[in-house]
């Protein structure tokens, strides 16, 4: 469903009530996190076969694995016998996939291979049982999924790879990755990686590298990019930073032989963790330590303020204050598809 939208001249931010709603969170949850494609790691951390990664998606524990006939597959990560977790953490080279609970096994493809002891159970069938499946794929060197019935990947990421140079991405490695836990609802931290509004005021350092004055946002459908040059110093070749939105938790920031995914993840209303990964480009690893310490530093700055800001949207004392026609147009866009996402699931703005 798609409403009519305030032209953004006009518009205003979300309403608080949105940040602060058991019933909106546990929506956006299921219908906006769940269903979406989302970057869940490294191609390299399921090269082989047996090898296995376990992530959240939208509240829903999942793990994708590598065949050994060469296919990537998904699942939850949820034995169909007591819910036990199928892999507890990152793995390499299993010979299968075995319940961590009480050891029920089960095919690369999610079929039940053993359940040991349950030979009594009258009408038990074991050829019947199987992990469910969830959607994966490959791209540009990511591994993307979902856990629902979203829009397609062609159509979300549509653009993407035309901006960002499939060749350029395709020769990164990866680096490493970082997790950060920020005490702010997920759609905080979102907002405030759609503007760099604030970047003189919170990254004195990062201003320095980019051209403020020279900072442009670009709307597609699904996502937005917003894009400055980089001056070349600090730990960046000179070129152009793009740093892409994708609806509607997924980050691609792109600096010249340098990406780093971000994928934020809602663990509570109040709360998220942002999984970083760095690529870098082969040559330019040795930026990478410079790179790091100096992204650690801006993800410090962008923590402390999007901590407060929950502090003031669940205060009762704000009301949703007008944009930025200039410097908020990501903001705008990404707030509107979020209006049209809860229209669309019974969930209207009226109601507040
Ligand atoms: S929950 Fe998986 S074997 Fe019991
Ligand atoms: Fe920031």
């Amino acid at each position: 469903m798609k409403t009519a939208r305030t032209p953004l001249e006009k518009a205003v931010a979300l309403d608080p009530s949105w940040y602060a709603r058991p019933d909106v969170y546990e929506a956006e949850l299921k219908h906006i996190i769940a269903p979406h494609w989302q970057v869940i790691g490294p191609a390299g951390a399921v090269s082989d076969a047996g090898d296995v990664i376990a992530r959240d998606i939208g509240g829903i524990p999942v793990v994708v694995v590598r065949s050994p006939e060469g296919a990537l597959n998904g699942f939850y990560n949820i034995c169909p016998h007591r819910a036990g977790p199928i892999a507890t953490c990152d793995r390499k080279g299993l010979k299968r996939l075995r319940c961590a609970y009480h050891g029920w096994s089960y095919d690369f493809d999610g079929r039940l291979r053993a359940a040991p002891e349950m030979q009594d159970a009258e009408g038990f069938e074991p050829a019947r049982i199987r992990l469910t499946p969830i959607d994966v794929i490959e791209w540009n060197g990511l591994i993307m999924a979902r856990a629902g019935d979203g829009p397609a990947f062609d159509e979300l990421y549509d653009g993407v790879m035309d901006i960002a140079g499939s060749a350029a991405m395709s020769k990164l490695v990866f680096h490493q990755g970082r997790r950060y836990a920020v005490a702010s609802n997920w759609k905080v931290y979102v907002d405030n990686f759609l503007e760099g509004y604030h970047l003189p005021f919170v990254h004195p350092g990062l201003t320095q590298l980019v051209d403020y004055a020279d900072y442009k946002t670009e709307l597609g459908r699904w996502w937005s990019l917003q894009r400055s040059p980089v001056e070349g110093s600090g730990p960046y070749a000179a070129g152009e930073g793009l740093y892409f939105f994708i609806y509607p938790n997924v980050m691609l920031n792109i600096m010249p032989g340098r990406l780093q995914t971000n994928r934020v993840v809602p663990t509570g209303i109040d709360a998220c963790v942002v999984e970083f990964d760095f690529y870098y480009a082969p040559g330019a690893e040795t930026r990478a330590l410079e790179d790091l310490e100096f992204s650690e530093q801006v993800q410090e700055e962008d923590r402390l303020i999007c901590e407060h800001v929950q502090k003031g949207l669940v205060s009762g004392a704000y009301r949703p204050g007008r944009l930025s026609p200039a410097r908020e147009a990501g903001v705008w866009h990404w707030h509107n598809l979020l209006r049209d996402a809860y229209a669309a699931n019974g969930l209207p703005e009226s109601a507040v």
